[in-house]
């Protein structure tokens, strides 16, 4: 199919690029570039061996998305554009809800007015909220407690009232729990903008010498040994998911459904230091510092679903995830560069 990939120049969706190029599948990109750097296209070219198109716009302007369907044909849409950072979402509520959901209302309808009803939508274990039972099951009840992770929760209760209103629709909601790692080339993999929020590019900081030292945030929690427990899932791991989902739904039955993409396992804070210990040879200084306000003890899937109607399994181990992200994080010290220099 040819698959239009809203924010395919971030991180999970250039790794899905890949997955859908070599799953013999055309893709084109959309992206405003806002959280990429444009140096990811032509390293997803090499990879591929194949060009890449790719439309630099915002899928909020209804004007240019419209354009783009009337002149671009496509079978299918992953959409993963949107901003994704918790902590900004509670400085810039506005900004979240009108990015976010502004982008999935004009790509929607654009769809609708050109008859593509198949859709896999980027969502999150967030919403899951503050206190979940363990290990987390799709049925439980959705909640947020920040306004990304509310930006989450609406657009999935808009997708399953648009899934109801007309049975062309398939749509695929996947829930990922903590995404890391990069592709095993080490030609593409995380690149946040500023200081990581999250841990493994931050600690990936840290082995290169770009920061000083960890802060992990309490060792105080309820867990094994008191640092907060979460489910690591390679990126190429959600990738593959993303592929077998719109295999499934593309085929399947119509309608909504939605799929937990996780190991099922937790590994702590300090887990996920001695690993990247191990994986890069580099000491991780680190000091126990504050709980992070919002953060909760533990947080895993129940993956069952999605192994059994996806017949998709995570296969990675955390010590894969490191060594992965330590071969990224070496090649590419400063991230993607601003701009691809002919080697
Ligand atoms: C993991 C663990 C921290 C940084 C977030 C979003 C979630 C999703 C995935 C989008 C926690 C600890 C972290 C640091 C630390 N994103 N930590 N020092 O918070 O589980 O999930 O990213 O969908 O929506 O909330 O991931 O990597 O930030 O934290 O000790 O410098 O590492 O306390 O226990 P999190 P994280």
């Amino acid at each position: 199919m040819r698959v239009l990939v809203s924010g395919g120049a971030g991180y999970i969706g250039s790794h899905t690029v890949v997955q859908l190029v070599s799953a013999g599948h055309d893709v084109v990109i959309v992206d405003d570039f806002s959280n990429a750097k444009p140096s990811v296209v032509g390293r997803l070219e090499a990879l591929t061996g194949r060009s890449i198109p790719v439309h630099a716009f915002d899928l909020a302007d209804v004007d240019k998305t419209e354009r783009f369907f009337a002149t671009e044909q496509v079978d299918a849409v992953i959409h993963f554009a949107g901003f994704k950072a918790v902590g900004e979402s509670v400085a810039k509520p506005l900004d979240y809800y009108q990015n976010n959901l502004g982008t999935t209302f004009s790509l929607l309808r654009a769809m609708e007015r050109h008859g593509v009803y198949t859709l896999v939508f980027s969502s999150s274990a967030t919403v899951y909220g503050a206190d979940p039972e363990l290990p987390m099951t799709e049925d439980l009840p959705t909640s947020a407690t920040n306004p990304y992770g509310w930006t989450k929760v609406m657009i999935e209760q808009i997708l399953r009232d648009v899934a109801a209103s007309s049975e062309r629709w398939r749509i695929a909601a996947l829930r990922y729990f903590n995404p890391v790692g990069a592709h095993p080339s080490g030609q593409i993999g995380e690149d946040p903008s500023g200081i990581p929020n999250n841990l493994m590019p931050f600690v990936a900081q840290v082995a290169v010498g770009r920061r000083e030292k960890l802060s992990v945030y309490g060792d105080d929690y309820d867990t094994p040994d008191g640092t907060g427990v979460r489910d690591y899932i390679h990126v190429d791991d959600l990738a593959a998911g993303h592929v077998a989902a719109l295999d499934r739904i593309s085929t399947g039955d119509t309608g909504m459904s939605t799929w937990n993409l996780g190991t099922g396992k937790g590994v702590s804070v300090l887990e996920v230091v001695r690993a990247f210990e191990k994986a890069s040879g580099r000491k991780i200084p680190y000091e126990i510092a504050p709980r992070r306000p919002g953060d909760i003890a533990a947080s895993y899937a129940d993956p069952s679903r999605a192994n059994a109607d996806l017949d998709w399994h995570a296969t990675k181990t955390i010590d894969d995830m490191c060594a992965d992200t330590w071969r990224w994080q070496s090649l590419n010290p400063n991230g993607y560069p601003d701009e691809e220099t002919a080697d």
